[in-house]
């Protein structure tokens, strides 16, 4: 649990409004919340996207597990209350890039329902759209690809608490998208990911 430590705070609105910030860029700010086991395809989704979208002239940002540990989250392990801590510094911030109306994808394993459901809620509380796309694939197909030989360090007890292994992973109840990566080409994953933007308006100039 986070404890607010930062108290006689106000917050201070600016005169640029979401709605001018969005028609500039014509498109809306949103979350796509990429979430599933390590090897699942999250990132490899993630950056086919971001090319794709990029082609369409929308701008797009990613923030990726392994990237941003390297960077702001650094200090985080992956202890369950490091794991929630991770996730909701990484709400925080898709929330900021959504409402400068940048389409954000956001890949991390977040294996628990609740740390997920926070960040929706904290999206939902501030009218921005939240998107869960469950990269699904079986633990057996992940761990085949292992693509970072960490499955292989983990089954050999070199890595602890690894998701999947010794780790749990809480599988989403009602993603508004599900992926199955060990079915599925990536074109498919890309186009089913663009139509469901472009469907829902997020592409075009706000109103
Ligand atoms: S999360 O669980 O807190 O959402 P996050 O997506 O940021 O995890 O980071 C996962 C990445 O960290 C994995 O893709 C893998 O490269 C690396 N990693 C290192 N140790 C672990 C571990 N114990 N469990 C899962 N991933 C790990």
């Amino acid at each position: 649990m986070t404890q607010d430590k930062a108290t006689n705070v106000t917050w201070h609105d600016g005169d640029v409004t979401r709605a001018d910030r969005f028609n500039r860029l014509g498109q809306k700010g949103v979350t796509l919340w990429f979430t599933g086991l390590s090897g699942s395809g999250k990132s490899t989704i993630a950056v086919a996207v971001e090319k794709a979208l990029h082609k369409l002239g929308k701008l797009s940002y990613r923030l990726d597990g392994d990237n941003i540990r390297m960077g702001i989250n650094k200090n985080l392990g992956f202890s369950a209350q490091d794991r929630t801590e991770n996730i909701r510094r990484i709400g925080e911030i898709s929330k900021l890039y959504c409402d400068t109306g940048i389409i954000t994808l956001s890949s991390f394993i977040s294996p628990y329902r609740a740390d997920r459901k926070q960040v929706r809620n904290l999206h939902e509380e501030g009218g921005y759209n939240f998107i869960e796309v469950h990269v699904d694939c079986a633990l057996a197909c992940a761990e085949e690809r292992d693509p970072k030989g960490l499955y292989k360090k983990a089954r050999a007890g070199e890595i602890k608490n690894f998701t999947g292994i010794d780790d749990p992973y809480e599988a989403p109840e009602h993603a508004e998208i599900t992926l199955h990566t060990d079915e599925m080409s990536l074109e498919e994953e890309v186009e089913i990911i663009l139509n469901y933007l472009q469907e829902h308006r997020y592409l075009i100039l706000y109103r």
